[in-house]
Order: structure tokens, then sequence, then C-alpha cells
């Protein structure tokens, strides 16, 4: 367990907590990003944390999942790897934000901006020139937070997922410079 607040602390992720970590997905998940999904995201879900797909996560050396807690609650979950870059350009010396998701009853108190501070700083430690992250285009609300966070856009493509409804496949690569 690693305390960044009195409050907010985040806990490092192994194999058995599968279960616990598709279920909390589910209820964060699913309220957030049904609407783009012809079948609310179950699929998306099943692919994302299936315990194949989550026992390929935590093997990756480059990889650091957490939980994320609040007093002492799962409330949410953090992701991240380095060195990573984006497969449709290269800006080498990265980390990429995968995954930061907070619970809507905990969301609006600065728990995800305490974390990103806590992954800039490791980005920072490391030397690493770049941090970057994937949203979709129509994700306002996690847009706002990441420009907050001094994310700035570099560039839109299409994914290609067949029960993404086609209004919602655009997604953006915004990046942050740590130099
Ligand atoms: C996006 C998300 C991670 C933000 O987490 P959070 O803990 O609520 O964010 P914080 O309280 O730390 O907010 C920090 C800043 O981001 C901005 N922000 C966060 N949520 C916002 C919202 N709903 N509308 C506008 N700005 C928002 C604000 O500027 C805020 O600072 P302020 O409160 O001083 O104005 C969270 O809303 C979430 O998990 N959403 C659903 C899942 C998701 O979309 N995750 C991203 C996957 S790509």
């Amino acid at each position: 367990m690693i305390k960044l607040t009195d409050d907010i602390s985040i806990q490092k992720l192994t194999f058995s907590d599968q279960p616990e970590l598709l279920e909390l997905m589910r209820e964060i998940y699913i309220p957030s990003y049904q609407h783009i999904w012809s079948d609310t995201g179950e699929w998306y879900l099943e692919q994302m944390y299936n315990p194949e797909a989550f026992r390929q996560d935590l093997e990756d050396p480059k990889s650091h999942y957490y939980f994320v807690l609040y007093e002492g609650w799962k409330i949410g979950i953090l992701k991240y790897s380095y060195p990573e870059s984006p497969a449709l350009i290269d800006f080498p010396n990265s980390l990429k934000l995968h995954r930061i998701y907070i619970s809507k009853e905990y969301q609006g108190k600065g728990i995800a901006a305490r974390i990103m501070k806590m992954v800039e700083s490791v980005a920072r430690e490391r030397n690493l020139n770049y941090m970057w992250l994937e949203v979709m285009d129509t994700q306002l609300q996690a847009q706002k937070f990441y420009r907050k966070m001094g994310f700035e856009w570099l560039f839109t493509y299409h994914l290609d997922y067949k029960k993404l409804l086609p209004k919602y496949r655009g997604i953006q690569i915004l990046r942050k410079s740590l130099t």
C-alpha cells in the first residue's frame, strides 16, 4: 500500500484481485460508457478484465496496476506503463497512462488529480520526456480533467471495435511534455 494523503492510497493488484477488479469496473465503467456500446459495454469489460488479459497485464514488466483507495475503500483503479510509445506515432522515453477510473460518488474530490501528481513524479524521477494517454472524442468529462492536468491534443484516430457505436469511434491521443 502506498499512502498519498491521509485519505488516498493505492494498492498494487495481484492475480487474486481479478474478480473484485471486474466487479468494481462493472460499477464504474457501465454508467459512464454504456451509451457508446451496442451491448452496454459488457463485451469490452470482458475483453479488458478477464483472467487471462489480467494475467498478461500483471506479467508485463512495464506495467503498474493499482486499486485506488479512499478512506480504505476501493473506489477506483490506476494503470500506467513505461517506457511505452503510441503505435501510430513514435515519441520515445514516455509513460502511457492506460487507465484512471474513479467511482462516481467519489468524483470531484481531487482524487484523480492527486494520483496524476504521483504518476507525473514517477515519470520525472525516471527522466521520461512525456506522459500520454488515449481518450474518447466524446468523453468530455475525462477530456476536461486531462486538459486541466496539462495534457494537449496530438492527434485523433478511429477504433474499429464492432460493438462500439460508429459515432463514438473517435479517439484522441493527448500528451504532456515533462521537459
Ligand atoms: C475523469 C476522472 C478520472 C476524474 O476524476 P476525479 O477524481 O473526479 O477528478 P478530480 O476531482 O481530481 O478533478 C481534477 C480537475 O479535473 C477537472 N474535472 C474533473 N471532473 C470534471 C467534470 N466532470 N467536469 C469538468 N471538469 C472536471 C476539474 O478541473 C477538476 O479540478 P477542480 O475541481 O479544481 O475544478 C473521473 O471523473 C472518472 O473516473 N470518470 C469516469 C471514467 C473515465 O472517463 N476515466 C478516464 C478514462 S479515459
